[in-house]
């Protein structure tokens, strides 16, 4: 484990346009750097580095975070991963603390298993090449198939004869744990070979490590069936995978394009053919960490499919995942009976590329080009097919692509534009309010497991969101942290040389012990002690505190001057175009200072009224007058507020 020291030393040197500049194309605009967002498709640039708070933010998608979280997002590395990528790139020593017994016992497994695997992995190839029924059973297949030497060898094919222990026996003899043959699903329970006469293919982590096999039936009259497979086991996580992927990296990155296709030997077949920007899901559908996997090398992914009605549905379904992680997602049918590997085996490389050059189509308009064909003109069918293709729509997070869509798709279903964006507007609401569900449920089960257990993590703690009922009561204290985090250094009134954070702390300071959230609480603390000290406010002094939650916590409200807005998210579909935020925090601070004050008077009238009530029930007289003159002054100001804060003051609900 990396040692605290390090992972501070670490975040301190790594400078956010180095790290991102290594991936994007920066162009220098002012104080801050822009380039196109790499985690999202967009023609202008909206994605913005701060070299001065060393962070970057999309204004276009929302991501945002200082180098490691760069990392963690567009590398897909986890954050001991992208600490230590970080140290290599800035040459820094990194100092390991001791690892527990369980690290190690965790590693010495892991690196067995690995081990184990390629030593079967050998004995497959071994069994191929060099044995009589492998060259005439297995090799011949293969070869049959059209596949060269070189690429049976590349991709570390094999043969597992029809023998019951062959492969069993010479593991043991060369001193490999039973339990472990067992555990990679080598070896069944009965100590016999669990792959027999089969064609082996191995699959490969990204790093190139075998992390399971699969095996090809070669009588296809038997009824086994075509393929079996390892099982899940500690280094291979089904979901995690895709096949071809460790040979696809570079033409995914280089072709900026990924394309998926469903078995092994298509995988094989393509690549062979010099198309190497190519992985298989392998049978299953879609995994979102598949998908973010292809995102590590690109946004956009091309799905081809077998040409016949089963693949025109398949086409259809099941891209929701990819959606839902912004990639540009195109299809494309190939003819019928044909799947990627025979067709590309029946014109070749050269006429199979063009093929699926011309033949892609944009997903959702291909579906809707097809949904709207089946529906033809009527109503009751036409109606579905709308919500069908907004539920797609819906999916995408970038509201520019989302209303590209809407156009594209109105005039190919032929209904008015606004017909779609009602129906848009309604699902994404459903859409926000289940995700609001999920998170919610999903931070209580987090609550809950923190409670139980206080175990250090070496993965980076999510920042701490309100759920949506805290977020309401929470926000204005929250937006008083953002201010304060934001440009609390700031000066905000030249003539009394006050800042930013002495102005909202001197108005707001009897009002903390009252706040309801502890992090936010603490920032203000934190500023308070800062000022006590004399010590000049910065955003950085956020975003490098020893405390991760309040690290965290910076990142992720230094730049959201839109939160604040109550229905923002409804009204987000509406938002094409975000601007950078003006400096602004003067007027912010006032605001933010109104709102608290705004919040509390409304309690206190709350409490007034409850009082007063009493005094009513109980008929005392004077109690009654006074509350009645303090509800008259609390209604005063609490217009005054409303004022300035640009509200109107209506009755009262409930
Ligand atoms: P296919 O049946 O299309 O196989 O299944 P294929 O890869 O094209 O193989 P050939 O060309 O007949 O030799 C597509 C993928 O579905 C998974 C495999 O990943 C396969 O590559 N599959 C299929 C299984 O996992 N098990 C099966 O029994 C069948
Ligand atoms: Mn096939």
């Amino acid at each position: 484990m990396i040692s605290k020291k390090s992972v501070q030393e670490i975040l301190e040197t790594a400078r956010v346009e180095e790290v991102v500049g290594d991936f994007v194309n920066l162009k220098r605009r002012g104080v801050n750097l822009i380039g196109l967002c790499p985690f999202h498709n967009e023609k202008t640039p909206s994605f913005t580095v701060s070299p001065g708070k060393n962070i970057y933010k999309c204004f276009g998608c929302g991501k945002a975070g200082d180098p490691a979280k760069f990392l963690m997002e567009h590398e897909s590395y986890t954050f001991p991963e992208a600490l230590r990528y970080l140290a290599k790139k800035y040459g820094l020593e990194i100092e390991e603390e001791v690892r527990t017994e369980e690290d190690e016992e965790a590693q010495r497994v892991e690196d067995s298993l690995f081990i184990l695997n390629d030593f079967a992995k050998k004995h497959y190839a071994g069994q191929l090449f060099e044995t009589d029924t492998g060259k005439s059973v297995g090799l011949r297949y293969f070869k049959d198939r059209g596949f060269r030497e070189e690429t049976i060898r590349k991709f570390d094919l094999g043969f597992a004869p029809n023998q019951r222990d062959v492969f069993t026996q010479k593991a043991r003899d060369a001193g490999f744990e039973p339990e472990y043959l067992r555990q990679l699903g080598l070896t069944t329970e009965h100590g016999r070979d669990f792959f027999r006469d089969r064609v082996m293919f191995t699959i490969h982590n990204l790093t190139g490590k075998p992390v399971a096999f699969a095996g090809r039936i070669l009588n296809s009259t038997a009824k086994a069936p075509k393929y079996i497979n390892s099982p899940e086991s500690e280094i291979y996580h089904k979901s995690r995978i895709l096949y071809g992927a460790y040979f696809a990296q570079r033409a995914m990155r280089q072709q900026d394009e990924c394309i998926l296709v469903e078995g092994y030997t298509d995988v094989i077949s393509l690549h062979q053919g010099g198309i190497e920007n190519v992985v298989a899901s392998s049978g299953t559908s879609l995994t979102v960490e598949q998908v973010r996997l292809i995102r590590r090398f690109t946004p956009n992914i091309k799905i081809l499919y077998d040409g016949d009605e089963a693949g025109k549905k398949a086409a259809l379904r099941g891209l929701d995942i990819a959606l839902e992680q912004d990639m540009n997602v195109r299809v494309v049918l190939l003819p019928e009976k044909e799947d990627p590997d025979s067709y590309l085996q029946q014109v070749g490389a050269t006429a199979f590329q063009e093929y699926i050059e011309e033949q892609s189509k944009d997903f959702i308009l291909f579906k809707t080009q097809v949904l709207a064909t089946d529906a033809g003109a009527d109503p009751v069918r036409k109606t579905a097919l709308i919500k069908d293709i907004v539920a797609s729509i819906a999916l995408i997070p970038d509201p520019i692509k989302r209303s590209l869509y809407i156009k594209e798709c109105a005039s190919i279903v032929e209904v008015g534009e606004e017909v779609l964006i009602n129906e848009l507007n309604a699902q994404v609401r459903r859409l926000l309010g289940k995700r609001r569900q999920e998170k919610e449920r999903e931070e209580r089960a987090a609550q809950r497991q923190e409670d139980h257990e206080a175990v250090e993590t070496q993965t980076v703690e999510k920042p701490k969101v309100a759920t949506s009922s805290e977020l309401v009561r929470h926000r204005y204290e929250r937006e008083i942290a953002r201010i304060l985090i934001a440009s609390g250094g700031q000066i905000f009134d030249k003539e009394e040389q006050i800042t930013v954070a002495e102005f909202i702390l001197s108005h707001i300071e009897e009002e903390l012990a009252a706040f309801e959230s502890p992090i936010y609480r603490k920032v203000a603390e934190l500023c308070l002690d800062l000022l006590l000290d004399k010590t000049p406010l910065s955003t950085n002094y956020f975003l490098q505190h020893e405390e991760e939650s309040i690290r965290n916590l910076a990142i992720e409200l230094i730049h959201s001057p839109y939160e604040f807005s109550p229905g923002w998210e409804e009204r987000e579909i509406y938002l094409t175009t975000q601007k950078a935020p003006e400096l602004n925090y003067v007027q912010e601070s006032v605001e933010a200072v109104d709102r608290l004050k705004y919040e509390k008077i409304e309690k206190l009238m709350e409490q007034n009224q409850q009082l007063l009530q009493e005094a009513r029930s109980e008929t005392a007289p004077e109690e009654i007058l006074r509350r009645m003159k303090i509800h008259h002054k609390l209604l005063e100001q609490k217009a005054l507020l409303a004022k300035r804060l640009g509200l109107v003051v209506g009755p009262r609900k409930g």
